[in-house]
Order: C-alpha cells, then structure tokens, then sequence
C-alpha cells in the first residue's frame, strides 16, 4: 500500500480512467491518505496524450486492459510501453489465463521488446500478474495517437 510507504510522499503518479464513479472513489482514497500528488484522470487512457509530463515513469502500471483488447491491441500496448517506461523501469501488467492463455505471448512480446521478466504469477491462477523491468532506452511518446480500443472481455468472448 502506497500511504503506509516510508517513501509514499515522493511518488508522483497520474491514474487515468474513464468510468466517473471509479474516478470519484480513487480520489477520494487519496485525499483520504493525503497522497498530494497522486492524481485521477477523468479520461481515455488509450490517447498518450494523457501522459505528457509523466513519461518515462518509473513505474507503468497495465491493469484490467489486456484482457479487454484484441490480441494485436495487447501488442500494440506492449509496444507502447517501450516510449512509457524509463531504462530500469518496472512494467506491471494483468491479464486473464482463460483459454487459450495468452500470457505465455504477452512475456514473449515483453521479452522481445527489452523488458526482462521480474515475476510472473503462478499458472494455476486465473488472473495474472506479472512485472517486467525495462532494459532499453525509451523511445519518445507521440502525443495524439490511440494505443487501443477498449472493447471489453464478453464481446472478445463473442467473436
Ligand atoms: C477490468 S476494469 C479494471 C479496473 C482497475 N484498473 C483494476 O485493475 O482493478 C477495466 C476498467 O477500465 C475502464 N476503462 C475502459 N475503457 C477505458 C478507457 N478507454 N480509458 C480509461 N479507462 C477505461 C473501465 O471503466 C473499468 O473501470
């Protein structure tokens, strides 16, 4: 948990989501931790836009999008992360294992790309998680570009 950490006022971060309700609950977890500068974006997290300022990071946080994006979306996100995430930065990503499991391809695009694998959850868990550290040099963020299309698990399911 970030408020308990010893280092917690030296973290700058920006959250981005779109749904306001989600929005309103993680500022107010927050302010109620008196995180100063942890802010919560009302808006598209696919548009890099939203990053100017903050990039490279030290950490990159990818949570509940993989498994909402078509499988040339994960790639594209993965490719991105290599213009979001400073030399020795740490990537931590989510996605689902239900089949066919795209985790073992989502570390093989990682791996491809410079990022060295940290830790990956356990296989026998459905969710996974795992963190990546990046060796490359980060390539510039384009403002004005869509990384992806967030389209949601039941209408991959379905097609
Ligand atoms: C599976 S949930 C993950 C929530 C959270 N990141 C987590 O890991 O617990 C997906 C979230 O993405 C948000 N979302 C969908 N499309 C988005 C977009 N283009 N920009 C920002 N947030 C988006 C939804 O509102 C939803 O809260």
């Amino acid at each position: 948990m970030l408020s308990g950490h010893p280092r917690r006022d030296d973290v700058r971060a920006r959250l981005v989501e779109l749904d306001e309700r989600n929005v309103a609950a993680a500022r107010r977890t927050a302010d109620a931790a008196g995180l100063k500068q942890v802010e919560v974006v009302a808006g598209d997290a696919a548009s890099t836009d939203q990053y100017a300022g903050m990039v490279p990071a030290d950490l990159v946080l990818v949570c509940g999008t993989l498994g909402n994006v078509s499988d040339a979306d994960v790639e594209r996100i993965l490719d991105y992360c290599t213009r979001l995430c400073r030399t020795g930065g740490t990537l931590v990503w989510t996605r689902n294992r239900r089949s066919p499991d795209l985790v073992p391809q989502v570390c093989a695009w990682l791996e491809q790309r410079g990022f060295e694998r940290l830790w990956v959850a356990d296989p026998s868990l459905t969710q996974a998680v795992g963190a990546h550290r990046f060796t490359g040099e980060p390539r510039p963020l384009v403002p004005g570009q869509r990384m992806f299309d967030f389209v949601g698990y039941d209408v991959l399911r379905r097609s």
